[in-house]
């Protein structure tokens, strides 16, 4: 049975007809030739094919493309407006956070929905209890870091680059829009 459904991917809108057992990587990869999103696994253990659905990390590969009709997917190759570098691109250069490249794009998804969360004040397992206070953010010290991102693996182990290129990207957030930290933090609550 096929279905047609629209994604908006990367700030284009998409049109296409799918099997309604088509994975939402699968829709991206083989039906509309965005390759940002790597397959691993395929069964959600690996962390690669991490997309942005709605402003959410997912993995795309446990995501039905029928049931993201019509919703906004964004890959890492469109965090950054269209020329751009996205300050967790940068940071992951810098920091020597990938070595073969295959789970980076997830890596980078991954990280942009970690600071949202934490910056939401999101707490998780690695949260001391009782925090963060109501309407404040998380700090991303790299214990937070390594917990939210532990659905990414990385077979080249760049774990320490990716841990330091996280936090410098949370700080450089920070820096750079303090209110709008606390204004996320405030909605979150
Ligand atoms: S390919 Fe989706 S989690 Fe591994
Ligand atoms: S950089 Fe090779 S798998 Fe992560």
């Amino acid at each position: 049975m096929h279905t047609d459904i629209t994604l908006t991917v990367d700030g284009h809108s998409r049109a296409l007809r799918v099997d309604t057992r088509t994975t939402l990587l699968d829709a991206l990869r083989e039906h509309l030739r965005t390759t940002a999103p790597k397959k691993g696994c395929d069964h959600g253990q690996c962390g690669s094919c991490t997309v942005l659905l709605a402003g959410r990390r997912v993995v795309s590969c446990l995501i039905l493309a029928a049931a993201a009709d019509g919703a906004e997917v964004t890959t890492a190759a469109g965090l950054a407006p269209e020329g751009r570098e996205h300050p967790l691109q940068r940071a992951f250069v810098d920091h020597d956070g990938l070595q073969c490249g295959y789970c980076t794009p997830g890596q980078i998804c991954s990280a942009a929905g970690v600071l949202e969360e934490a910056a939401a004040g999101w707490p998780s397992a690695a949260t001391p209890p009782g925090e963060p206070a109501e309407g404040q953010a998380v700090p991303l010290t790299d214990a937070e870091i390594r917990e939210r991102m532990s659905g990414n693996l990385c077979r080249c182990g760049a774990y320490a680059g990716i841990v330091a290129a996280v936090g410098e990207a949370a700080r450089a957030a920070e820096a750079a829009d303090p209110a709008a930290t606390e204004a996320q933090s405030g909605g979150a609550r």
